[in-house]
């Protein structure tokens, strides 16, 4: 337990700063609800069966995901797609999978495939996922081949009709016809006159034939609408949420089954490998105008009735900026932007990963090539967690398992601390300060402390005191060594070990936070 005057010690001579927090006691009505796979993830699909396994689980990658599920009850949702799964085929005759790869450079260790060709057994490791699992599986749009299209949504019906995915209540949440058809131009699938309507055509051409195949009529898996680059990709005008539900998509036959509209969303790119970039990726700044520019697609999305989701997002577009999105850093970055996301009416995110791409949570199978530049390691380097897995952690127990959960953003004046309250039945339980100002290993200056200075407003019962857990940091740039109330989950199996630290607070005295570091504190 800290004692009062050691945290007046820290007032007195470490914090430069102070700021006040007033947190509601109680929830409004309509306070965003965020549920237990806020966080999901995106797994990029051709090398789907190295996270889930082919023939038996991948028990890292399932402890790592169990790991939350032991917080909220609920398992993240999982999207199989990304680019290199649009242009899919499938064999019958083939059991697993069967990519073609160009070769790795520095920027990408880890290339796509230039091509992919699936068989059943590829759908059926969805199976190795925890029991209740949501999943979204894409299907080809790229090649306009309706046979693909049409064995590929069979295939996977048919591998979510089977008893292992019964038993274990895994159900096919969603499907989605195409990936990021606006950036079909760029990657060389369309010639430069394609077009939205013509989008639009193709997508119901198909989409109609999987609405069969699939019986969507008899079973309550539904499509994702959009699965947009967006807008700051494109040269291609007209794909916008807003501008599809507009089309009267939503009266043609497969539109009809589309319940949610996704898009993708990733804040930058850059190559430089420099770590100074953290300061632009963890910015408080940066992540609310990175989010808020889709605010005119949730409204239309939200005013049709239909759900709003960011089905791929992540820091950097094309697998990260090396030594940045594997930062630590990133991952105070992924806390805010997640919470921050559920302010504005997007209701889950979906954290694209890939096997050996430097913004994954996690790298589930053994690497034998650097992430950053594609070097062959000297010594392999086994599976793991990535710092920015600590986010889905602090999330996880921060949402709780109440099954309704609401989230509010607190107004914090300053540039670089963000805050946010949960409540369960309305009433305040818990709260979480983010602070974003970066600490990198290159400054020379002390490390920045603010002591926040907390208060209640609203009348309800007032607690006085606190337990704390402390997402601790050395530098923002560091890539291990994160831990969160004294505990690791960098260990050989995604299983949590260490001691928890025992901190507790006074809401009367208030609490340090430093800079790159997040605070989670539970009241009495
Ligand atoms: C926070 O509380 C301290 C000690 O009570 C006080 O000195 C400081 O001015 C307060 N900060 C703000 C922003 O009110
Ligand atoms: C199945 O996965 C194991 C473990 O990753 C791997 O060694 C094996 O080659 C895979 N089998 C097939 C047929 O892909
Ligand atoms: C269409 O898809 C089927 C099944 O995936 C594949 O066998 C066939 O080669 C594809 N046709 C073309 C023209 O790509
Ligand atoms: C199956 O999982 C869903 C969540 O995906 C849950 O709502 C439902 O209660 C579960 N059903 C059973 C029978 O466990
Ligand atoms: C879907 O496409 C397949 C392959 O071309 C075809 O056999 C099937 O009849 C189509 N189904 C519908 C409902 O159009
Ligand atoms: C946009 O157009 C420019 C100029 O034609 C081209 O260089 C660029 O690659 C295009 N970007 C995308 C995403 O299509
Ligand atoms: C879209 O492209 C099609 C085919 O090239 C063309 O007929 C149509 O006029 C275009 N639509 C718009 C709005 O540009
Ligand atoms: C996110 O915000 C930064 C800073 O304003 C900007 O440079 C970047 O282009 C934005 N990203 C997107 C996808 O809009
Ligand atoms: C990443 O950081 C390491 C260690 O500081 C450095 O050697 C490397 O050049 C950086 N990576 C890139 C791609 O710049
Ligand atoms: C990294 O970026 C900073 C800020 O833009 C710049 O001052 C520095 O020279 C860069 N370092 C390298 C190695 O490019």
């Amino acid at each position: 337990m800290r004692l009062p005057w050691i945290s007046l010690f820290f007032y007195l001579f470490a914090a430069s700063d102070s700021a006040l927090v007033s947190i509601p006691l109680l929830a409004s009505d309509d306070a965003p609800v965020v549920t237990g796979d806020l966080l999901s993830f995106s797994i990029g699909p051709d090398r789907w069966l190295d996270w889930a396994g082919n023939t038996s689980r991948n028990e890292f990658f399932y402890n790592a995901l169990n790991n939350l599920v032991k917080f909220t009850g609920t398992s993240p949702s999982i999207r199989i797609g990304a680019l290199g799964g649009d242009p899919v085929n499938y064999n019958p005759n083939l059991e697993f999978v069967q990519n073609v790869y160009g070769e790795p450079s520095v920027i990408i260790p880890y290339p796509e495939p230039s091509s992919m060709v699936v068989g059943l057994g590829y759908y059926q490791a969805a199976q190795f996922l925890p029991a209740g699992t949501k999943v979204t599986w894409g299907v080809n749009l790229v090649d306009r081949n309706l046979t693909a299209v049409y064995l590929e949504s069979k295939a996977i019906i048919e591998a979510f009709a089977s008893p292992a995915f019964k038993e274990a209540n895994i159900t096919l949440d969603f499907l989605e016809v195409g990936n990021e058809p606006d950036l079909y131009v760029f990657h060389g699938y369309r010639s430069a006159d394609y077009n939205f309507s013509v989008y639009l055509e193709e997508w119901t051409t198909l989409a109609s034939n999987v609405t069969k195949a699939a019986d969507l009529a008899g079973s309550k898996t539904r499509f994702w609408g959009g699965v947009f680059a967006g807008p700051a990709w494109t040269n291609l005008t007209g794909f916008t949420a807003a501008n599809l539900l507009d089309s009267g998509i939503l009266t043609s036959e497969p539109g009809s089954f589309i319940t949610a509209i996704s898009q993708h969303l990733y804040s930058g790119l850059d190559f430089s490998g420099n770590i100074s970039v953290l300061n632009q990726l963890m910015s408080k700044a940066t992540i609310r105008s990175n989010l808020t520019a889709f605010v005119p697609d949730i409204k239309a999305t939200r005013a049709k009735g239909l759900d709003y989701v960011l089905g791929e997002t992540n820091s950097y577009a094309v697998h990260g900026a090396a030594n940045v999105s594997n930062a630590a850093g990133a991952a105070l970055w992924a806390l805010d932007y997640t919470l921050s996301a559920s302010q504005i009416g997007i209701s889950k995110l979906f954290f694209e990963g890939g096997i050996g791409y430097k913004y994954n949570l996690l790298q589930p199978v053994t690497l034998t090539r650097s992430i950053l530049d594609g070097i062959p390691l000297a010594t392999p380097l086994p599976p793991h967690i990535q710092p920015t897995y600590y986010a889905a952690i602090v999330l996880a127990e921060a949402i709780g398992d109440s099954g309704n959960t609401q989230a509010v953003e607190l107004a914090i004046e300053d540039d670089s601390i963000t805050g946010y309250a949960f409540y369960e039945q309305s009433a305040l339980k818990r709260a979480l300060f983010i602070n974003l100002l970066p600490y990198l290993s290159t400054q020379t200056t002390p490390r920045a402390s603010t002591h926040l200075n907390l208060s209640f407003s609203g009348s309800a019962h007032s607690p006085a005191s606190f337990s704390v857990k402390r997402l601790t940091i050395g530098y923002a740039d560091d890539t291990r060594g994160v831990t969160f109330g004294g505990q690791t989950y960098e260990t050989v199996d995604a299983l949590v070990s260490g001691s928890p630290t025992d901190e507790t607070g006074l809401v009367s005295q208030g609490i340090d936070i430093a800079a790159t570091e997040a605070v989670f504190i539970a009241f009495n």
